[in-house]
Protein backbone atom coordinates (compact mmCIF):
# COMPACT_ATOMS: atom_id res chain seq x y z
CA UNK A 1 0.00 0.00 0.00
CA UNK A 2 2.88 2.24 1.05
CA UNK A 3 4.78 1.24 -2.25
CA UNK A 4 2.19 2.15 -4.28
CA UNK A 5 1.62 5.42 -2.87
CA UNK A 6 5.34 6.01 -2.89
CA UNK A 7 5.71 4.66 -6.59
CA UNK A 8 2.94 7.10 -8.02
CA UNK A 9 4.15 9.66 -6.19
CA UNK A 10 6.97 9.35 -8.11
CA UNK A 11 5.84 8.74 -11.23
CA UNK A 12 4.01 12.30 -10.45
CA UNK A 13 7.40 13.74 -9.98
CA UNK A 14 8.66 12.90 -13.40
CA UNK A 15 5.84 14.44 -14.48
CA UNK A 16 6.60 17.69 -12.83
CA UNK A 17 10.06 17.95 -13.97
CA UNK A 18 8.97 17.12 -17.24
CA UNK A 19 6.67 20.15 -17.41
CA UNK A 20 9.49 22.47 -15.64
CA UNK A 21 11.72 21.35 -18.38
CA UNK A 22 8.45 22.06 -21.07
CA UNK A 23 8.35 25.38 -19.16
CA UNK A 24 11.97 26.69 -19.18
CA UNK A 25 12.20 25.90 -22.89
CA UNK A 26 9.36 28.05 -23.90
CA UNK A 27 10.79 30.91 -22.02
CA UNK A 28 13.83 30.43 -23.52
CA UNK A 29 12.62 29.60 -26.84
CA UNK A 30 10.52 33.36 -26.47
CA UNK A 31 13.78 35.01 -25.90
CA UNK A 32 15.52 33.97 -28.21
CA UNK A 33 13.09 34.46 -30.80
CA UNK A 34 11.66 38.16 -29.96
CA UNK A 35 13.64 39.98 -27.81
CA UNK A 36 16.79 40.21 -29.69
CA UNK A 37 16.28 41.82 -32.72
CA UNK A 38 15.21 45.34 -33.40
CA UNK A 39 15.85 47.80 -35.97
CA UNK A 40 18.64 50.18 -34.98
CA UNK A 41 18.78 51.52 -38.79
CA UNK A 42 14.96 52.87 -38.17
CA UNK A 43 15.45 54.45 -34.78
CA UNK A 44 15.03 50.90 -33.05
CA UNK A 45 11.70 50.02 -34.07
CA UNK A 46 10.46 46.31 -34.13
CA UNK A 47 10.44 44.35 -36.97
CA UNK A 48 7.73 42.57 -38.72
CA UNK A 49 6.27 40.64 -41.41
CA UNK A 50 6.32 42.52 -44.77
CA UNK A 51 4.40 39.88 -47.39
CA UNK A 52 4.31 42.45 -50.15
CA UNK A 53 8.26 43.23 -50.24
CA UNK A 54 9.26 43.31 -54.29
CA UNK A 55 13.43 43.05 -53.18
CA UNK A 56 14.69 41.64 -50.46
CA UNK A 57 12.27 39.11 -50.47
CA UNK A 58 13.91 36.73 -48.33
CA UNK A 59 13.48 38.99 -45.55
CA UNK A 60 9.37 39.35 -45.97
CA UNK A 61 8.59 37.22 -43.03
CA UNK A 62 10.16 39.06 -40.52
CA UNK A 63 11.64 42.54 -42.12
CA UNK A 64 13.01 46.04 -40.89
CA UNK A 65 12.12 47.94 -44.24
CA UNK A 66 8.93 48.74 -46.07
CA UNK A 67 8.90 48.32 -49.72
CA UNK A 68 8.60 52.31 -50.10
CA UNK A 69 11.89 52.13 -48.01
CA UNK A 70 13.48 49.79 -50.36
CA UNK A 71 12.55 51.76 -53.48
CA UNK A 72 13.68 54.92 -51.74
CA UNK A 73 17.06 53.74 -51.08
CA UNK A 74 17.70 51.69 -54.41
CA UNK A 75 16.59 54.73 -55.70
CA UNK A 76 19.37 56.98 -54.93
CA UNK A 77 22.13 54.27 -55.21
CA UNK A 78 23.61 54.72 -59.27
CA UNK A 79 24.21 51.31 -60.67
CA UNK A 80 28.45 50.90 -61.29
CA UNK A 81 29.13 51.28 -64.77
CA UNK A 82 30.71 47.86 -65.85
CA UNK A 83 28.81 45.96 -63.16
CA UNK A 84 27.79 42.47 -64.31
CA UNK A 85 24.99 40.60 -63.03
CA UNK A 86 27.10 39.03 -60.03
CA UNK A 87 27.94 42.41 -59.41
CA UNK A 88 24.64 44.00 -59.41
CA UNK A 89 23.72 41.36 -57.64
CA UNK A 90 26.01 41.47 -54.54
CA UNK A 91 25.39 45.35 -54.58
CA UNK A 92 21.20 44.25 -53.74
CA UNK A 93 22.04 41.91 -51.41
CA UNK A 94 24.04 44.35 -49.54
CA UNK A 95 21.44 47.36 -49.67
CA UNK A 96 19.32 44.66 -48.20
CA UNK A 97 20.71 44.91 -45.34
CA UNK A 98 18.47 47.69 -43.93
CA UNK A 99 15.82 45.04 -43.64
CA UNK A 100 17.58 42.76 -41.92
CA UNK A 101 15.63 41.79 -38.40
CA UNK A 102 18.73 41.28 -36.71
CA UNK A 103 20.46 44.64 -38.01
CA UNK A 104 20.96 45.34 -34.40
CA UNK A 105 24.12 42.96 -34.29
CA UNK A 106 25.93 44.57 -37.12
CA UNK A 107 24.55 48.51 -37.94
CA UNK A 108 25.84 50.36 -34.73
CA UNK A 109 26.29 53.90 -33.93
CA UNK A 110 25.17 54.50 -37.61
CA UNK A 111 27.84 52.67 -38.72
CA UNK A 112 27.26 49.22 -40.52
CA UNK A 113 30.00 46.62 -40.43
CA UNK A 114 30.25 43.90 -43.09
CA UNK A 115 32.00 40.68 -42.85
CA UNK A 116 35.10 39.92 -44.51
CA UNK A 117 33.96 36.88 -46.03
CA UNK A 118 31.26 39.47 -47.51
CA UNK A 119 33.92 41.84 -48.64
CA UNK A 120 35.78 39.23 -50.60
CA UNK A 121 33.37 38.12 -52.64
CA UNK A 122 31.65 41.22 -53.42
CA UNK A 123 35.16 42.20 -54.41
CA UNK A 124 35.68 39.67 -56.73
CA UNK A 125 31.58 39.90 -58.01
CA UNK A 126 32.84 44.04 -58.85
CA UNK A 127 36.47 43.92 -59.31
CA UNK A 128 36.02 45.28 -63.34
CA UNK A 129 33.16 47.45 -62.39
CA UNK A 130 34.16 51.18 -62.72
CA UNK A 131 34.26 53.31 -59.83
CA UNK A 132 35.38 56.86 -59.85
CA UNK A 133 36.89 56.96 -63.36
CA UNK A 134 39.38 53.42 -62.28
CA UNK A 135 38.56 49.94 -62.25
CA UNK A 136 37.70 48.76 -58.75
CA UNK A 137 40.51 45.54 -58.54
CA UNK A 138 43.08 48.39 -59.75
CA UNK A 139 41.69 50.47 -56.92
CA UNK A 140 41.40 48.35 -54.00
CA UNK A 141 43.59 45.28 -53.09
CA UNK A 142 41.25 43.22 -51.32
CA UNK A 143 38.00 43.21 -50.33
CA UNK A 144 38.26 44.56 -46.90
CA UNK A 145 40.18 47.52 -48.08
CA UNK A 146 37.24 47.96 -50.54
CA UNK A 147 34.68 47.55 -47.57
CA UNK A 148 36.58 50.09 -45.83
CA UNK A 149 36.67 52.44 -48.79
CA UNK A 150 32.63 52.30 -48.33
CA UNK A 151 33.43 53.46 -44.91
CA UNK A 152 32.05 49.91 -43.52
CA UNK A 153 33.83 48.39 -40.86
CA UNK A 154 34.94 45.02 -41.85
CA UNK A 155 35.02 41.89 -39.17
CA UNK A 156 34.92 38.18 -39.26
CA UNK A 157 32.35 36.20 -39.53
CA UNK A 158 33.14 33.74 -37.05
CA UNK A 159 32.24 36.80 -34.16
CA UNK A 160 28.38 36.84 -35.68
CA UNK A 161 28.27 40.60 -35.45
CA UNK A 162 29.20 41.24 -38.96
CA UNK A 163 26.03 41.61 -42.01
CA UNK A 164 26.82 38.27 -44.41
CA UNK A 165 23.93 37.26 -46.97
CA UNK A 166 22.66 34.12 -46.13
CA UNK A 167 22.01 32.33 -49.41
CA UNK A 168 19.91 29.58 -47.71
CA UNK A 169 17.49 32.31 -46.56
CA UNK A 170 17.04 33.72 -50.21
CA UNK A 171 16.05 30.04 -50.86
CA UNK A 172 14.01 29.09 -48.41
CA UNK A 173 11.74 32.60 -48.52
CA UNK A 174 9.35 32.42 -45.76
CA UNK A 175 10.28 29.16 -44.12
CA UNK A 176 10.13 30.65 -40.84
CA UNK A 177 6.69 31.61 -41.49
CA UNK A 178 5.57 28.12 -41.23
CA UNK A 179 8.58 27.14 -39.10
CA UNK A 180 7.86 28.99 -35.79
CA UNK A 181 3.91 28.26 -35.84
CA UNK A 182 4.23 24.71 -35.89
CA UNK A 183 6.99 24.75 -32.95
CA UNK A 184 4.33 27.15 -30.72
CA UNK A 185 1.77 24.42 -31.60
CA UNK A 186 3.55 21.74 -30.29
CA UNK A 187 5.04 23.63 -27.49
CA UNK A 188 1.42 25.09 -26.76
CA UNK A 189 0.10 21.00 -27.00
CA UNK A 190 2.67 20.02 -24.10
CA UNK A 191 1.99 22.98 -21.95
CA UNK A 192 -1.80 21.85 -22.32
CA UNK A 193 -0.79 18.12 -21.43
CA UNK A 194 1.01 20.19 -18.43
CA UNK A 195 -2.17 21.74 -17.06
CA UNK A 196 -3.73 18.07 -17.23
CA UNK A 197 -0.66 17.22 -14.68
CA UNK A 198 -1.18 19.95 -12.71
CA UNK A 199 -3.63 18.20 -9.82
CA UNK A 200 -0.90 16.12 -9.58
CA UNK A 201 1.36 18.88 -8.74
CA UNK A 202 -0.18 20.26 -5.63
CA UNK A 203 0.51 16.61 -3.82
CA UNK A 204 4.76 16.91 -4.75
CA UNK A 205 6.43 18.61 -2.55
CA UNK A 206 7.92 21.90 -4.09
CA UNK A 207 11.21 21.16 -1.77
CA UNK A 208 11.74 17.72 -3.78
CA UNK A 209 15.32 17.80 -4.15
CA UNK A 210 15.02 16.70 -7.96
CA UNK A 211 13.58 20.00 -9.10
CA UNK A 212 16.00 22.01 -7.09
CA UNK A 213 18.66 20.03 -8.45
CA UNK A 214 17.01 20.72 -12.21
CA UNK A 215 15.92 24.40 -11.61
CA UNK A 216 19.76 25.33 -10.37
CA UNK A 217 21.17 22.95 -13.61
CA UNK A 218 19.08 24.88 -15.73
CA UNK A 219 19.71 28.66 -14.92
CA UNK A 220 23.69 28.17 -14.74
CA UNK A 221 23.46 26.68 -17.88
CA UNK A 222 21.57 29.11 -19.38
C1 LIG B 1 13.00 45.52 -57.14
O1 LIG B 1 11.89 44.73 -57.51
C2 LIG B 1 11.23 45.17 -58.67
C3 LIG B 1 10.02 44.27 -58.85
O2 LIG B 1 10.34 42.92 -58.79
C4 LIG B 1 12.18 45.10 -59.86
O3 LIG B 1 11.55 45.58 -61.04
C5 LIG B 1 13.41 45.96 -59.56
O4 LIG B 1 14.35 45.82 -60.59
C6 LIG B 1 14.02 45.54 -58.25
N1 LIG B 1 15.10 46.47 -57.93
C7 LIG B 1 16.33 46.08 -57.75
C8 LIG B 1 17.31 47.16 -57.48
O5 LIG B 1 16.64 44.90 -57.81
C1 LIG C 1 44.29 43.84 -47.61
O1 LIG C 1 45.25 44.72 -48.10
C2 LIG C 1 45.83 45.58 -47.12
C3 LIG C 1 46.73 46.57 -47.85
O2 LIG C 1 47.58 45.93 -48.78
C4 LIG C 1 46.59 44.73 -46.13
O3 LIG C 1 47.15 45.55 -45.12
C5 LIG C 1 45.60 43.75 -45.48
O4 LIG C 1 46.28 42.88 -44.60
C6 LIG C 1 44.87 42.93 -46.54
N1 LIG C 1 43.82 42.21 -45.87
C7 LIG C 1 43.56 40.95 -46.15
C8 LIG C 1 42.45 40.34 -45.39
O5 LIG C 1 44.19 40.30 -46.97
Amino acid sequence: MIGRMMRSASKRSDNVLLCLLVIVFFCVYRVRAEDIQYCSFFSNRAPSPQPTLKNCTWFKSNSCCMQEEIAATFGNVKPLPGANEKCQNYLNYLMCYICAPNQNVFYLRERLTVCKEFCNNFYEACRYAILKGSVIGNLYPNGSEFCLSRSFKVDDASNGKCFNHDFQEETTDGVMYTVYPLLELLIGALLLQCLLVWESWSVVKLGNIHLTNLLSWKTADI
